[in-house]
């Protein structure tokens, strides 16, 4: 691996090729000039389609040669687990998506109960499809204050277990989207005390770990398995996702097995590449970095509180809540403002957010933030505010964190079954064969085999007609649902 005069490389610049091998073999490849006769057919040429395929490397064939696929990959994936304590880790180019799809195959056969949060990302709900598994809902409890997620207490799930002796694990999302974390140490102690793993969708907490003042992450709290979308808050390429397991209690074939089926046999080198550094990255520096991230949305978040009216969820939640010191989850509903016009306004002055609803504002601030770019977003945020503060209005917390799910048939029964269409009206009562969700956050309140509800309907055309996306709907009108048939 080269080393010399890496760390003053515009292409390295913090020098981490030595501790990344994908990322050193991106960048040999890249400076190799090659004439490549495999795909792919952009052939690292722009004069076609622009420069649109730059830098767009495949992992096999160019990262890592083909008669080496089992060593720049390998080391890489071995790096990663260590990096997390794990015994097992692998990167993903598909996502946490492909993570979740990649855990419930690997754990669970067919027929399979599974304890889980109900608050889950669509793409578990979809795991649990495609390994026929089927469903032991809990739900976290909701802040009254904002309307938002705090944490499933662990003795829901204890209850749970105690009701399903046959489940086969249990799986958690945590943090939730608005940065709220639930015990997730006392969660594995329960789960192992019945004998199963604990699984945890940790998409959105990818610093965990690496600061002492931000919660551990999964692994070092004691769950079995985890997955991690480095692309959502490290320095990674969108879809880049880490997926570790420790293997005492689960077998490392099957995690391959269900890793491999689920993944493109082309990955992208660039993607997978950029995953390495941030790991790199965040091993050697990830302390620094975040102890910055710290600092400047702690000063973002003494700003937002000078603001009459205006809500942070860390200073109303039960103070027994772990919270993601970096998250800001805010809530606007005193000032009268709607968190949809603040991200309209955001959005218009090139700052999208990544989550805005009827009354928050979720923004994503990450390592490749500083203060001049928080400042401006919280400089934009009040203003928005205060040009549409008017009479505050009470908090109506979102059908995504209240669905009462009522299972009829199993995700994958419903997902095959005969299915019709019928008018909203008529779908009530029904088993759905859709699954809709407000997006962001993703998490569906239509699951497949689920009995659907006025409540979960009128939630849905309350978030629409909000403003909100609902998406996945057969009928993006919501004037008809998918119904299974004869049930
Ligand atoms: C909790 C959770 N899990 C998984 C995912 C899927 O992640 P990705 O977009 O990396 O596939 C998301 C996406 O928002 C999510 O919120």
């Amino acid at each position: 691996m080269a080393s010399v005069g890496s760390m003053t490389n515009p292409d390295d610049p913090l020098g981490l090729r030595d501790d990344a091998p994908l990322l050193d073999g991106w960048l040999s490849y890249r400076a190799s000039g090659p004439v490549p006769f495999g795909t792919p057919g952009h052939k690292q040429r722009l004069d076609l389609v622009g420069p649109v395929v730059r830098d767009d490397i495949p992992l096999y064939g160019g990262v890592d040669t083909i008669r080496q696929q089992a060593g720049a990959i390998a080391e890489a994936d071995r790096r990663l687990a260590r990096a997390w304590g794990a015994d097992w880790g692998r990167i993903s180019v598909g996502g946490s998506t492909h993570g979740n799809q990649t855990l419930m195959l690997a754990l669970c056969r067919p027929g399979d109960t599974v304890v889980v949060t109900r608050t889950l990302h669509r793409s578990l709900l979809l795991g649990m499809v495609l390994a026929g598994v089927t469903p032991v809902w809990v739900r976290p409890d909701v802040d009254p204050t904002t309307g938002l997620p705090t944490h499933v207490p662990v003795e829901r799930v204890r209850a749970a277990l105690a009701a399903h002796p046959e489940a086969k694990a249990v799986f958690l999302v945590e943090p939730t989207y608005v940065g709220t974390v639930s015990d997730v140490a006392a969660h594995a102690e329960v789960a192992h005390a019945h004998g199963i793993p604990l699984v945890v969708d940790q998409a959105w907490g990818a610093y965990f770990g690496f600061h002492p003042d931000l919660p551990r992450h999964a692994i070092q709290a004691g769950a079995d398995a985890m997955v991690t979308s480095a692309h959502k808050t490290l320095p990674a390429y969108t879809q880049a996702a880490l997926v570790l397991a420790r293997t005492q209690r689960i077998d490392p074939h099957r995690l391959d097995r269900a890793f491999d089926a689920t993944a493109t046999t082309s990955p992208s080198g660039t993607i997978a590449a950029s995953a390495d550094a941030a790991r790199a990255l965040m091993e050697r520096d990830g302390r620094r970095l975040l102890g910055h991230l710290i600092r400047i949305v702690d000063h973002a978040r003494e700003r937002f509180r000078d603001v009459p009216g205006l809500v942070l969820l860390d200073d109303v939640v039960d103070r027994s809540v772990i919270l993601d010191r970096v998250k800001l989850a805010i809530n606007v509903s005193g000032t009268g403002a709607t968190g949809l016009a603040i991200e309209e306004d955001l959005i218009a002055l090139g700052m999208p957010v990544e989550l805005a609803d009827r009354d928050t504002v979720v923004p994503i601030i990450s390592v490749n933030d500083d203060q001049g770019s928080v400042d401006q977003f919280v400089d934009s945020v009040i203003a928005s505010v205060e040009r549409q503060r008017c009479a505050s209005r009470p908090v109506l917390p979102s059908i995504a964190w209240t669905v009462e799910p009522d299972v009829i048939l199993s995700p994958r029964e419903a997902y095959f079954a005969e299915h019709e269409t019928v008018s909203a009206d008529r779908a009530i009562g029904q088993v759905s064969a859709e699954l809709v969700a407000p997006y962001p956050p993703g998490i569906p309140v239509l699951a497949p085999g689920e009995r659907i509800t006025a409540a979960a309907v009128g939630g849905l055309r309350d978030a629409m007609a909000d403003g909100t996306q609902v998406r996945y709907a057969a009928d993006p009108t919501l004037k008809t649902f998918q119904v299974v048939s004869h049930t």
